[in-house]
């Protein structure tokens, strides 16, 4: 980036342009609007799993209905797509995770849903094994070890369901090598290559992901981390590298997660790569802000300000659990 050129004071004074809302509003670099946005939702198939997240105040688990009706909502607000995350029956997980491709599971079924009464909503996937996985790892375990090509194979299984199902946006989470080429060939060979794929290019291993395996469930299995398949967060470069694997390989956009801790990689990613870059604010950056909102310590506008970096750090969109908030307060 060029230095900007500054005349000194008092020729310059920046606060001249800040001075009225309407200066402001006409200076303003980037906007948040309801189609910047993607709804992660959690769908339970639990008899009495339904209800709020501990961990995440105000976020629920929904039941098909409650999907549907979420769906409706993210019309009305003219959120474009929501994401469906599946709370599935414990006593159905298997280390061979043949679940994940039931075209009957629970994610599936979410999906058909959903299109049903919102066929307009674009419908994003999550692709891992983790909520059909009994160790809740996102790939296949031997001996302690996440096998790769393996893993890959199954995940190709658990897209082509979604696809069939009626997805239009696919998002590996897993972060196996080779998993986007792999999904790619299944779908231009299967009659779905218009189907997206949203990588989770640069995906952290995160103490910030805590909330959410509460939310579908897997906290109370994970056997060790996930820190051979998930980036350092103490690497920048292999980010890169993720991200120019993973379009070259055929993901259409790509994305960056956790979010905010990350902006840094964000910017990187959306200067390098020119493609269309989202961020994932997760699970824990919404404990976080909703914690300390309910405690007093936050006001609530910093929600907005939060999604506002996202985008002056170049993300076109976010996944964020406040999408449906956030839409309803910028109407
Ligand atoms: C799993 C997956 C995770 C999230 C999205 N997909 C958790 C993990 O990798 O352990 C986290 C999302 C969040 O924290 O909000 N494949």
């Amino acid at each position: 980036m060029p230095t900007p050129i500054v005349a000194p004071f008092p020729v310059t004074r920046l606060r001249r342009l800040r001075r009225t809302p309407a200066l402001r509003a006409l200076t303003t670099e980037v906007n948040l609007t309801p189609s910047n946005l993607i709804w992660p939702i959690f769908v339970t198939e639990i008899e009495g799993g339904a209800g709020e997240i501990a961990s995440m105040p105000g976020v629920e688990r929904l039941t098909l209905d409650g999907a549907k009706r979420a769906a409706e909502t993210a019309m009305r607000l003219g959120i474009p797509a929501i994401c469906i995350f599946p709370h599935s029956d414990p006593d159905l997980k298997t280390e061979t995770c043949e679940r994940a491709w039931d075209p009957d599971n629970i994610g599936n079924r979410a999906i058909r849903a959903i299109k049903e009464v919102a066929p307009d909503l674009a419908v994003m996937t999550d692709i891992a094994l983790d909520p059909y996985n009994a160790n809740g790892h996102d790939g296949l375990v031997r001996d302690g070890v996440i096998l790769n090509d393996e893993t890959v194979e199954a995940l190709t299984r658990m897209a082509q369901a979604q696809a069939e199902a009626g997805a239009d946006i696919l998002g590996p989470s897993d972060m196996m090598d080779g998993r986007i080429g792999a999904l790619r060939d299944m779908l231009e060979s299967n009659g779905h290559k218009d189907v997206a794929i949203l990588s989770y290019a640069a995906k952290y291993a995160s103490g910030f992901y805590g909330p959410f395996r509460d939310a579908v469930g897997a906290s109370g299995r994970l056997v060790g981390d996930k820190k051979t398949y998930q980036i350092n967060p103490a690497n920048r470069d292999e980010a890169m590298r993720c991200v120019a694997r993973d379009l070259a390989e055929g993901a259409d956009m790509v994305m960056v997660k956790p979010g905010l801790p990350y902006l840094d990689i964000c910017r990187m990613v959306k200067d390098q790569f020119a493609a269309p870059t989202f961020a994932y604010q997760v699970s824990g950056e919404y404990a976080m802000l909703e914690g300390a909102i309910r405690n007093g310590w936050l006001s609530r506008d910093t929600v907005i300000e939060s999604l506002l970096c996202f985008r002056r750090a170049g993300c076109d969109g976010i996944l964020t659990y406040y999408a449906p908030q956030v839409a309803e307060r910028l109407a």
